[in-house]
């Protein structure tokens, strides 16, 4: 590298395709002056971590979990050995998924305390905030937590994280409904378990239709992880600090409840109401393609093809469909995907659906309030959540995340006391 500043030449090594930014500290126009760094905000083109839990290709529209297409996860494995895949780094034997599923089952009933302080939350506080606040109030629970250098316990509080995590979502869902909080039910699969949680009224057991509990063990699937999201990051930026798991998932949770991660499959529903009926389609893409507005659902920081999970969702389209009745909007959105893909500025911008386009649509179907959508995302994302915290607590080169900056603020100014300034 050339510093066209001074003229000084540097050689700076190149690996896995990177340079480290500390390499570059080096560079300095003298010995006084801070080195040379990297301005990046929202990290568009800096890795933060090395890892082996999820690979992307963008490009070619690939998502594989430790190696596995996630076409093929969905299709054949379940949520509970696709979590024992992402936390373990290989897929269980039988008697290894046994005592996985034998765990986290046992593992779903919360301390009534927490019950005691859900219930004190407003009656219509958003779950998502009552998520968050749940899940890192679980660190006061398991103190022992804390001790993040001990693999026993960080496998305990991982199992009882994946394990609690429907029970404290369905708790946050009754409460907005004024509905008493359900009991796990340990008879039932994890997700069974949940829509049971859920959904129970009197009925001695609440038994979901097969095909719904199958689309939603999907859906979780495809949601389990993502490689360095915003949620992710903000996981493992919290845990570099190497406070407890339950806290830094909980700082995962609230970078997922923001619109521009988490939220935007209810913009894709609120989008298609709008739209209302076939013949305004036509008018609509004009908006989108002149700059009024943008079309929900399509786009993605890193897919420049069709997402891999778009594709999945929208075949547990059908199957759910099969059982609630077809969402009148699905007619709209699948016109809307058909004139997109045609369309030379959405193709032009490489433009395809996303996971958000149609898993609304699903959710909608199993009767779940918008403001839920986001939980169920959250249930999904924690294995892997957890899988990128245990990488980064076990990984020799993380530090404590604390970026730099360039400041731009006032320097040396005189301070003058209140009592004079105020004279
Ligand atoms: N509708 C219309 N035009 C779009 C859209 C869209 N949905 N997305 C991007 N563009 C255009 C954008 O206007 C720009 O055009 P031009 O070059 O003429 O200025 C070009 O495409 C590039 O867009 P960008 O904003 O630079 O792309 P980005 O990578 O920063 O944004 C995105 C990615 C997902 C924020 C964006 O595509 C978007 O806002 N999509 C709609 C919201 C959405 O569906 N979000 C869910 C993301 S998937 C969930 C997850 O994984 O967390």
């Amino acid at each position: 590298m050339r510093d066209n500043r001074t003229g000084r030449e540097y050689e700076i090594p190149i690996g896995d395709g990177t340079i480290k930014a500390a390499d570059l500290a080096q560079i300095k126009t003298s010995d006084d002056e801070p080195g040379l760094a990297t301005y990046d905000p929202g990290f568009v083109n800096t890795a933060s971590c090395k890892s082996a839990v999820t690979f992307i290709d963008g490009d070619k529209g690939i998502l594989e979990y430790r190696g596995y297409p996630i076409e093929q996860l969905a299709e054949k494995s379940n949520f509970l050995e696709v979590a024992y895949l992402l936390i373990h780094g290989e897929l269980p034997s039988k008697q290894q998924y046994d005592a996985w599923v034998h765990e986290i089952t046992y593992h779903t009933f919360v301390h009534e305390n927490v019950r005691t302080f859900m219930e004190g939350f407003r009656y219509d506080a958003h779950p998502m905030g009552m998520l968050m606040a749940s899940v890192g109030a679980l660190s006061t629970f398991y103190p022992e937590s804390g001790n993040i250098a001990d693999p026993d316990n960080r496998h305990m509080q991982i199992v009882r994280m994946i394990a609690k995590m429907p029970t404290l979502g369905a708790w946050a869902f009754r409460h907005a409904q004024g509905k008493p909080y359900i009991y796990p039910d340990n008879e039932l699969g994890y997700t069974a378990n949940f829509l049971s949680m859920l959904f129970k009224m009197s009925e001695q057991r609440f038994e979901a239709d097969e095909r719904l509990v199958k689309a939603l063990d999907v859906l979780f699937i495809l949601h389990a992880d993502h490689e360095q999201n915003c949620s992710t990051n903000a996981v493992r930026s919290v845990g570099s600090s190497q406070v407890d798991p339950y806290s830094a998932v909980a700082a995962g949770v609230g970078a997922l409840y923001g619109p521009l991660h988490g939220g935007a499959n209810e913009a894709v529903l609120r989008m298609l109401r709008r739209i209302g009926s076939m013949e305004n389609i036509p008018a609509f893409i004009e908006g989108v393609k002149a700059g009024n507005e943008r079309l929900m659902g399509f786009g993605h920081r890193v897919y420049k093809n069709y997402d891999p999970r778009a594709k999945i969702i929208k075949k547990a389209c059908d199957d759910v469909f099969e059982v609630t009745g077809v969402n009148p909007l699905l007619k709209i959105a699948q016109e809307l995907e058909k004139i997109a893909l045609e369309d030379e500025y959405f193709v032009k911008r490489k433009l395809y659906p996303n996971v958000d386009f149609y898993s609304g649509l699903i959710y909608e179907a199993f009767q779940f309030p918008p403001e839920m959508f986001t939980v169920l995302f959250a249930i999904g994302r924690t294995p892997g959540w957890l899988a990128q915290w245990l990488e980064l607590v076990q990984d020799k080169e993380q530090k404590i995340a604390r970026p730099k900056q360039i400041y731009t603020g006032a320097r040396t100014l005189d301070f003058t006391p209140a009592a004079q300034r105020w004279a």
